[in-house]
Order: structure tokens, then C-alpha cells, then sequence
């Protein structure tokens, strides 16, 4: 598929079908992923991916923050019931069969831990890009930073940051397309 068409089409997809992702599959996507720019070369990045077992503990995890992030949505002027949906996707992930979390390296230096926030940032929206080419669907979310302490020591990941989490299967749902602004370029000539 054209690259230009991958980037307009992909969408984010919050309902999958029960159909279980291959693993082989994902895994050559993860790989073709990690070909993203680096800071340094550093490559200072972490996939996880959660299927079966782990894909459970993460949902039971997900719901303790459907709990918590009421305020939050309330404060984004979300309406009652775009509330209960967020809060009900954290829940099942759309009923995805897989989730895969992008963590990017902490450095005691922050601005090299910067530019390492947006290498894992670069890897994981080429895995997005990748997986929609292959006909599979995700949503980048980052809800879990609510509870991103509890969420690292669950892992037990020491020293990475989470960049995003996406539940990753086939989707079952043809979302509106959410318009974009076209005054976000700023010549300077
Ligand atoms: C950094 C980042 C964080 C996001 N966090 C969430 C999230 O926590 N939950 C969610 O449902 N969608 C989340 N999204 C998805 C956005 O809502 C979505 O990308 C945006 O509405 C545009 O829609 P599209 O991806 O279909 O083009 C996030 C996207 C990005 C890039």
C-alpha cells in the first residue's frame, strides 16, 4: 500500500473482533518497526506485548483506571455518555486479543531522555503505520500514564518510560474520520 494512503487511512480503532492476532505476523511488524530513527543511534526503546495471561492482568489493571479517570474526562468537557464509553474501552480494549505497550529509556540526563521519549514515540507509530498496512488496527493511548508508577512496577521495566499502549487486533468498526486543522504550518520565509 502507498505509504501517503497508510498515513491518511489509518485510523484509531476502539472495537476489534474476537480474531486472534498471528504471533509471527506481529512479531515481523515489531521488528519492522524498530528500523525508526534513534537519537544517538541509542535505539532506547521496549516493545511489550500482552496476549492471553498478560492480556488479562492488563484488562483487570485498565479497569482500576476507568475508575479513576472521571475527573480527567470530565475536565476535557466530555458528555456523559462519550464518559461511560472511554471509561468501558479501558475496560476491554475493544475486545482485542492483543495490546502492545512502546516504553522509551530514562537517562539521568533529561534532555537525553527526551530525545529518547521521541525515538520509542517514532518505533511505535511505525508499528501503528505497519499494522495498518497489514490490515490490522490500533489506538495509541495513553491513559495508563494516569497510573504509570503502578503500571512499570505490574512489569516490573525499570527504567523506561511508557510512550503509549495500543490494543491491537482486527477491527470491527469504520469510524467518522476525525477532521484535521490545516493551520498547523508556520512558514517562515
Ligand atoms: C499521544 C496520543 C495519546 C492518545 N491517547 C488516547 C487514549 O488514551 N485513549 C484513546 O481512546 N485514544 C487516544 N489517542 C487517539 C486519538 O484520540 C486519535 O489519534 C485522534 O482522535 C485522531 O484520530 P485518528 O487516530 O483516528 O486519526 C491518543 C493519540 C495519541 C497520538
Amino acid at each position: 500500500m502507498e505509504l501517503r494512503k497508510v498515513i491518511m487511512e489509518r485510523r484509531s480503532i476502539r472495537k476489534f473482533t474476537p480474531q486472534a492476532v498471528d504471533r509471527a505476523l506481529l512479531e515481523s511488524l515489531l521488528k519492522q518497526a524498530l528500523w525508526a530513527p534513534s537519537g544517538m543511534n541509542r535505539q532506547p526503546w521496549k516493545f511489550v506485548v500482552f496476549q492471553g495471561a498478560s492480556l488479562r492482568r492488563l484488562l483487570d489493571f485498565s479497569a482500576g483506571i476507568a475508575e479513576t479517570i472521571d475527573e480527567a474526562l470530565k475536565a476535557q468537557q466530555f458528555n456523559e455518555k462519550m464518559r461511560n464509553f472511554v471509561k468501558g474501552y479501558f475496560k476491554d480494549l475493544g475486545g482485542a486479543s492483543t495490546a502492545v505497550a512502546a516504553f522509551g529509556q530514562q537517562m539521568e540526563d533529561k534532555r537525553e531522555e527526551v530525545a529518547n521519549l521521541y525515538s520509542a514515540a517514532a518505533m511505535f507509530y511505525n508499528f501503528l503505520l505497519l499494522a495498518y498496512e497489514a490490515g490490522l488496527a490500533t489506538c495509541w493511548m495513553t491513559g495508563y500514564l494516569n497510573k504509570e508508577a503502578e503500571f512499570k512496577k505490574m512489569l516490573d521495566i525499570g527504567n523506561y518510560a511508557l510512550v503509549g499502549l495500543t490494543p491491537v487486533g482486527y477491527p470491527d468498526q469504520t469510524p467518522p474520520v476525525p477532521p484535521r486543522k490545516h493551520e498547523d504550518i508556520l512558514w517562515l520565509n
